[in-house]
């Protein structure tokens, strides 16, 4: 696996590959990778002939008093993992190769509607980092097709009307959420818990999944049905921002509505954690 910081030298290898007429694919990523980053590496070498992933710790998407300095940064071993599962090319950039002119005149990508609720009002800004972000890098690495996780289903939203909007010619792939054995999904955050936090984490997911059984089982109260797992989950001590019965394109159901998106942001203890799932699931 090659490691590129430049992106000059990034572009040089990339010209080569797509003289050859490759494919390439590419997944973006903040480090300090699990399995859920892995499992998009092995979705993209099926997509591609060439895989890229991207390193890259994004001040833009991380609030004033977020975890922007503290966000856990492990290259070595993040290196290891990625030439382990078959990445041709890793790029890392600095801050500074990213942004070189700076913050204050920095052009902005901001996508209206699907980003500015849910996780959006909770953490202003943070689509427009992300957007931002997401289309440099796209712009970097010209790719055919990228790749993002179902774990942040909004970002995904996001990201797919940005390609839409924008006309980029880029194929947006969505993996599903990979998680713990007890249901806990799989987070660069989740380290932060203490080990009690820990053991009372996967409450989250299974408040998604009661909300999903109601509403398999045809129930369409929707404000009573997301109120009854906030106070479950009160109870073990999450500070729940927002326990959302959502279409799949995330717009308001009602009650003909027949494929659901449930999404969860709340806190344990200092850490933020979110999750989702789909019903009827599959
Ligand atoms: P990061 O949190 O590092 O996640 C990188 C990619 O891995 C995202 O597409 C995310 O949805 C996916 N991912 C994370 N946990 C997952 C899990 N348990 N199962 C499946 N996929 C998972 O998301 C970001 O970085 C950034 O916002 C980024 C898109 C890189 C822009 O800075």
């Amino acid at each position: 696996m090659i490691t590129r910081h430049a992106i000059t030298e990034l572009r040089a290898q990339l010209a080569v590959w797509r003289a050859a007429g490759q494919r390439i694919a590419l997944v973006p990523t903040m480090g300090n990778l699990h399995r859920g980053h892995l499992r998009l590496v092995e979705q993209a070498r099926m997509q591609a002939d060439r895989v890229v992933a991207s390193i890259f710790v994004n001040p833009l998407q991380f609030g004033p008093n977020e975890d922007f300095e503290r966000y856990p940064r492990t290259l070595a071993a993040d290196q290891a993992s990625l030439q382990d599962a078959g990445v041709d090319l890793l790029f890392a950039p600095s801050v500074a190769e990213m942004y070189p002119h700076g913050r204050e005149t920095l052009s902005s990508v901001h996508v209206p509607g699907v980003s500015e609720d849910l996780d959006g009002a909770h953490r202003p800004g943070h689509f427009d980092g992300v957007a931002t972000v997401v289309s440099i890098l796209f712009n970097i690495v010209q790719p055919d097709v990228a790749l993002f996780g179902e774990k942040d289903y909004q970002q995904l939203a996001v990201i797919r009307q940005m390609v839409r909007d924008l006309h980029l010619p880029i194929e947006i792939v969505g993996v599903p959420t990979q998680r713990d054995v007890d249901g806990l999904a799989l987070s660069s955050r989740n380290q932060y818990l203490s080990p009690e936090e820990r053991t009372r984490a996967p409450a989250l997911h299974a408040a998604l999944k009661a909300v999903a059984a109601a509403l398999d089982e045809g129930r369409r109260d929707f404000e009573p049905i997301s109120e009854e797992q906030c106070k479950v989950l009160a109870n073990k001590g999450f500070d729940v921002q927002y326990l959302a019965i959502r279409r799949p394109d995330l717009g308001l159901p009602d009650a003909t509505t027949q494929r659901f998106v449930v999404l969860v942001a709340a806190k344990l203890g200092r850490t933020r954690l979110i999750d989702n799932i789909q019903a009827p699931s599959g």
